[in-house]
């Protein structure tokens, strides 16, 4: 497997550029299957969970085409030629349970594994079989698999949830789109990835209102048709890499950066004393003078701070000037970055979902590993505030969510490097 080794340098300067979100582009691509015309999608990333669930979609009948080396996906569902979605697939990738809502409104009928347990929690997917089974579904689970049929098509329904899923609020979603009659979905996500699908779905001639607010309406349609959409920016990689030069010092721009995608992460970077200032371009970030200040952060739905954001600004806090308390509300295993951290001579204490980070004056290389995306990233980003050398073993969970990460961060002066595993 391979590695990156970190090296502790001075300040960043320069521009990475944002790649298209992962999360939207997955859920994006499950849409395709609600309609036997094709779907485009542009900058798409090129990153291995979007390989997975491209791989399911074939699975389905779903032709895959690549365009612009890999910046452009035409997906084509003429015919859906297996209901079934895999447990091999379906466990590399959670998001794959997603095909669920669109194969049964399309074809009356769908088998999904569940996806199991991950490294950051449980991960129910109580929320999205409840919501199917409003729609009409009648849902057995059968040796690991969910079986879902509505033999003549859902129907709309009032589907309120008890608390916020993104997943769940997206497959309801896509089931919805061809529904018989009108979905409201209540204390729906409203997370910029569930938005901009909610978009895409409108441009394939489905009829959605209220979507970015916690109370989502369909009026189902009988058929979706071909569009052309592009993927939002990802906000998480935007936030990940503004953590860079706010950790080591420079001054940063992110081109294609979006402000209003991460308007609570930014506030709390600027607490921190970092600059953040709109350019045209994008966002530049800065840390010009004296230390970073701690900050309390707690992780809530969108618009709230994001999960996807919380090991990576324990990071930063792990060499600020005070204390900290970071609360995670969303997953209940996610601070499995935090014994790492402590290996690089970070002082954190974690109880439950909390842990408190008091600042040390320098952080020290060390070899890592982490056990899913976010963590293993908050590895780097601490290796380059870092002195000496940190190697982050088990790559490939980075591999799933940060295109190019060793060449966007080197362009900025960071000395970062890839090890492949034969050599
Ligand atoms: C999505 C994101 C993930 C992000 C998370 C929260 C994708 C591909 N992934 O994950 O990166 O960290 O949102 O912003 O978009 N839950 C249940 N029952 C369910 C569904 C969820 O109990 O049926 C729980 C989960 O275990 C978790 C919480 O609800 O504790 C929120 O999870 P959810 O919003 O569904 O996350 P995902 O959609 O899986």
């Amino acid at each position: 497997m391979d590695s990156i080794i970190v090296e502790g340098n001075g300040p960043l300067s320069g521009q990475i550029p944002i790649s298209g979100a992962k999360n939207t582009c997955l859920k994006l691509m499950t849409a395709a299957l609600l309609s036997d015309e094709p779907l485009t999608l542009t900058n798409v990333p090129r990153l291995s969970d979007i390989r997975t669930l491209s791989t399911l979609l074939e699975s389905h009948g779903c032709e895959v085409a690549l365009l612009q080396g890999g910046r452009v996906m035409v997906l084509s569902a003429r015919e859906i030629t297996n209901r079934r979605a895999d447990y091999e697939i379906v466990r590399k990738l959670r998001a794959s349970f997603n095909v669920l809502g669109p194969l049964l409104a399309r074809e009356g009928e769908a088998i999904v594994s569940l996806p199991g347990g991950c490294a950051i929690g449980a991960r129910k997917v109580d929320l999205h079989i409840m919501a199917l089974e409003k729609l009409g579904a009648t849902i057995t689970l059968e040796e690991g698999y969910v079986h879902a049929t509505a033999p003549n098509g859902l129907t709309g329904a009032v589907i309120e949830f008890p608390f916020v899923s993104v997943g769940a609020t997206e497959n309801a979603l896509t089931a919805a789109t061809l529904a018989k009659g009108t979905t409201v979905i209540r204390n729906a996500a409203r997370e910029p990835d569930t938005v901009d699908l909610a978009k895409c779905l409108v441009e394939m001639g489905a009829k959605i209102s209220g979507a970015g607010t916690s109370e989502i309406t369909i009026e189902g349609v009988d058929r979706l048709h071909a569009a052309t959409h592009q993927v939002i920016p990802d906000r998480i990689e935007m936030g990940t890499f503004m953590i860079a030069p706010a950790i080591c010092g420079g001054e940063v721009e992110l081109l294609g950066g979006r402000r209003d995608l991460l308007e609570a992460f930014c506030e709390k970077l600027e607490a921190a004393g970092i600059d953040i200032t709109e350019t045209e371009a994008g966002l530049k970030v800065a840390r010009r003078n004296g230390a970073v200040k701690a900050v309390d952060v707690t992780t809530a739905p969108f618009p709230g701070f994001p999960t996807d954001l919380q090991a990576q600004f324990m990071a930063l806090m792990c060499t600020a000037e005070g204390t900290s308390t970071l609360e995670e509300t969303i997953f209940e295993n996610r601070f499995m970055h935090a014994p790492e951290l402590i290996r690089m001579g970070a002082r954190i204490d974690v109880h439950g979902g909390t842990a408190t980070v008091t600042g040390v004056k320098g952080l020290t290389g060390a070899p890592v590993m982490a056990t899913d995306l976010r963590a293993s990233v908050s590895l780097i980003l601490a290796g380059l505030a870092a002195e000496g050398e940190t190697t982050v073993a088990r790559v490939y969970h980075l591999d799933r969510g940060y295109e190019r990460i060793e060449e966007k961060l080197s362009a900025v002066g960071a000395k970062v490097s890839r090890v492949k595993a034969d050599g």
